[in-house]
């Protein structure tokens, strides 16, 4: 008679194949012991795994419904993969945490280099090719998308609740039990992040420079910070106005930021408008235009292709000489109705016709062709007017108005409204070279991020450290009234939490354990807002010494650790249609073997020191 039987562990742990004996039931032992396994068979409704012993009995026939390359690995060896392959990936970003974090070199297959200290840049460079550690990444890109900055402070969180998980697991704690406490101390985590948080004037300026500084320290961006912490916070003050409620509300749609090589970081600006990286296709065309209407379009001024791929036999001279002339028209049909529509300036996403130029030039029109996409939709923000698609649509299309200028020697235009309401402004990053460049726009992304949230909830916290510090205290204190082995999840939590103030004492070369000791009696005695001053290895009151933090971005990174970090503990089943490993040697005892986790993860860990 046919025995069901579901793998896996029961009690809610994601098990992907459920499968179904036909011959007899398995003892306990059999089941928990993957080596066993040999092949896998699929008949038309049930899967059937058969174990050696089944398999003698079915006289040495082998079943197999997995491919060749499929892999399986479940239980505790599928944690330890899961937990391991997590940890690899944290561990990977931490040495750049805090302003005393060094940067990493990223080289692509094709050799473009990055070279950052920004967490999720970092590992979206990285060729990760192992699936958990894709999913820590996620960690990384949500935060991203969320906060905007603390991606590497998830990312580590999350790979220390693991590790503290993996510790629980090997005293027999169930998973469920674990996720349970992590879940329930993240809850209380937030909560206190917002009992910690101080509220502030989203007017007060000083302070929004040190949230911007505070995030921008270790970064590229930190050798000019007072500067650009300033730009940063004109820049969202530019874009920031009030609804009905007096809410702030920050639109960072309308900041744009563009960068140029050649001079110091020092020297970047904030420009009303926008700045637009292009010369004007002419050079007869003027240099400047004062309140000037300007068409946006993403139509090319250009002879318009024929669908059909068709030829055209010319029998004389005359003939082309009309063919020409009828080509000619069509530009200059264009180009009239451009300029009939009354367009001082035109930008446009495509090409345009040498000799569209010629006749926008005679007509004192500026014209930009191969304008970038994201251009026209900043300068529609700028200028008031529509981006045209359609020429023929020009007559009910509004253009907008600006003054636009071109400077010679930076090569690029500056185009300020002129309209009722002109909103959108430019940061003109400088830097002397690309890759200076780039990383100083992925510090002042981040700075712009949390300025606008801290504009926008006005509420904020003690970093270095302290924050993290405080509400593991807390949560500690909270674990004593949670019951049974979730008590332990909960304080396990609590020490992950506290990962935080430990790397940044590593990289600052103190020592973490001392470091924490001394935070943590601060705490107790009452002293919220003590953390470490990385420069000088003392525990100090940060908040006065002017590190501060977005409470959004602390908060979402509690959660986006702890969601990522329990969806990796419940799964106890992992069937791989490929290898699980991305290099080295066949594990021992074969795919699916005990020796597959190490060997899986040896090839992603490896892989990774090697590039570290
Ligand atoms: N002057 C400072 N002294 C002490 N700690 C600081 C100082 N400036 C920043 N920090 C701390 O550094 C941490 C942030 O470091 P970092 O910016 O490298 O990582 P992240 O924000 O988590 O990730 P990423 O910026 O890569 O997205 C925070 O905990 C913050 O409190
Ligand atoms: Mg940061």
């Amino acid at each position: 008679m046919p025995v069901s039987e579901s793998f896996g562990r029961g009690n809610g742990c994601h098990s992907v194949l459920v499968c179904c004996f036909h011959h007899s039931s398995v003892s306990a032992a059999t089941k928990s012991s993957v080596a066993l396994f040999s092949y896998i068979y699929i008949e038309p409704q049930t899967i059937i795994q058969v174990t050696m012993s089944q398999q003698q009995r079915m006289g040495g026939q082998p079943m197999i419904i997995l491919g060749e390359d499929s892999q399986r690995m479940k239980d505790r060896d599928a944690q330890s993969h899961n937990i391991s392959a997590a940890q690899a990936v944290a561990e990977s970003v931490r040495s750049t945490l805090g302003p005393k974090g060094m940067d990493k070199m990223l080289v692509s297959s094709t050799g473009s280099i990055t070279v950052t200290n920004d967490g999720v840049t970092i590992l979206q460079e990285m060729d990760i090719d192992n699936p958990t550690a894709s999913m820590i990444v996620e960690v990384a890109e949500t935060q991203e998308d969320e906060a905007g900055d603390g991606t590497t402070t998830a990312v580590s969180i999350a790979g220390e609740l693991l590790k503290n998980a993996e510790d629980l697991l090997e005293q027999d704690i169930h998973p469920t039990a674990v996720i349970k406490g992590f879940h329930l101390a993240s809850n209380k985590a937030r909560e206190e992040i917002d009992n910690v948080a101080y509220d502030v004037d989203p007017e007060d300026t000083e302070l929004l420079k040190q949230v911007a500084e505070t995030s921008m320290t270790g970064k590229g961006a930190e050798l000019e910070k007072e500067v650009l912490a300033q730009l940063v916070v004109d820049a969202v003050q530019a874009v920031t106005v009030k609804d009905d409620d007096g809410e702030n509300i920050v639109d960072l749609e309308f900041v744009n930021i563009e960068t140029q090589t050649g001079r110091s970081a020092g020297e970047s600006e904030l420009l009303n408008g926008a700045v637009v990286s292009k010369d004007p296709d002419h050079d007869d065309m003027p240099q400047a235009a004062e309140d000037a209407s300007v068409l946006l379009i993403n139509e090319a001024i250009e002879v318009e292709d024929t669908d059909a791929d068709a030829s055209v036999q010319l029998d004389s001279p005359d003939q082309l000489q009309t063919f020409i002339e009828k080509e000619e028209e069509q530009i200059k049909a264009k180009v009239d109705a451009i300029a009939d529509a009354g367009a001082d300036v035109v930008f446009c996403q495509k090409g345009i016709d040498d000799l569209a130029n010629h006749y926008f030039a005679k007509k004192g029109i500026i014209a930009v062709s191969r304008a970038k996409k994201s251009d026209l939709s900043f300068l529609r923000e700028v200028t008031g007017g529509d981006v045209v698609s359609d020429i023929d649509s020009l007559a009910d299309a509004t253009l907008g108005s600006a003054n636009v200028e071109y400077d010679e020697s930076e090569e690029l235009f500056y185009v300020e409204g002129t309209g009722e309401d002109p909103h959108g402004v430019t940061l003109l990053l400088r830097g002397s070279t690309d890759h200076v460049v780039d990383e100083l726009e992925r510090g002042i992304g981040d700075a712009l991020d949390v300025v606008a949230q801290t504009v926008a909830d006005g509420r904020v916290l003690a970093g270095g450290g302290a924050v993290e510090v405080e509400v593991a205290r807390r949560v500690r204190e909270y674990a004593d009234s949670v019951s049974g082995r979730e008590q332990l999840a909960v304080e396990a939590f609590a020490d992950a939490l506290e990962l935080v103030p430990r790397v940044l004492a590593e990289n600052a070369g103190l020592d973490s354990i001392d470091t924490l000791v001394e935070l943590r009696a601060a705490h107790e005695d009452g002293d919220e807002t003590a953390g470490l001053n990385v420069f000088t290895g003392d525990v100090v009151d940060t908040f006065d010494a002017g590190v501060v933090e977005s409470a959004h971005a602390k908060r979402q990174a509690v959660s986006s650790a702890t969601e990522s970090a329990n969806l990796v503990l419940k799964i106890d089943d992992i069937i791989a249609a490929g290898d699980l490993s991305t290099e080295g040697e066949e594990p021992e005892g074969g795919p699916g073997g005990p020796g597959g986790a190490p060997g899986g993860m040896g090839g992603m860990g490896g892989g990774m020191g090697g590039m570290m």
